[in-house]
């Protein structure tokens, strides 16, 4: 039954979700911190394989998003130049920062193969996602 689904079976779900309902949502997966090594370690996904499983503070998207506490919406990967690209289909990114007890412990990615997609709504709709996962964290 759901009540003895893992948490990581819960955030597969969500991404599953993500993925499915929304066309412009093509990756969408977690990445959690380790504060005492600094590196963002992967979670649960769906999309595309990444060799980016480990990702140090302040590199990439990500990584300066667990150094930022804030959203980052990259509407054109091209121009970014701190970027990790996983896939040369990926044009544009969001990572939204997860917050337990007001520490930032984690962030929901999303890469778009359409260009510039994510508007002020999927910051909000991402925000209420992160804060009901940190709920079951
Ligand atoms: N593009 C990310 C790396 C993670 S992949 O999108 C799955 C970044 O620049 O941090």
């Amino acid at each position: 039954s759901d009540t003895t689904k893992s948490v990581d079976e819960r955030l597969l779900s969500i991404c599953q979700l993500l993925e499915s309902h929304l066309e412009y949502y093509n990756w969408v997966g977690f990445y959690f911190a380790n504060s005492d090594k600094k590196e963002l370690y992967l979670g649960p996904y769906i999309g595309e394989p990444t060799d980016h499983t480990v990702i140090p503070f302040g590199k990439g998207i990500c990584g300066q998003v667990a150094v930022s506490n804030e959203n980052f919406v990259v509407p054109d990967v091209a121009a970014q130049d701190n970027y990790i690209a996983c896939s040369i289909t990926v044009k544009a990114e969001i990572v939204v920062p997860i917050f337990k007890d007001g520490k930032n412990i984690g962030q929901i990615d999303i890469d778009s193969n359409t260009p510039d997609p994510f508007t002020d709504k999927d910051e909000r709709f991402l925000e209420f996602v992160c804060t009901k996962v940190s709920e079951i964290l």
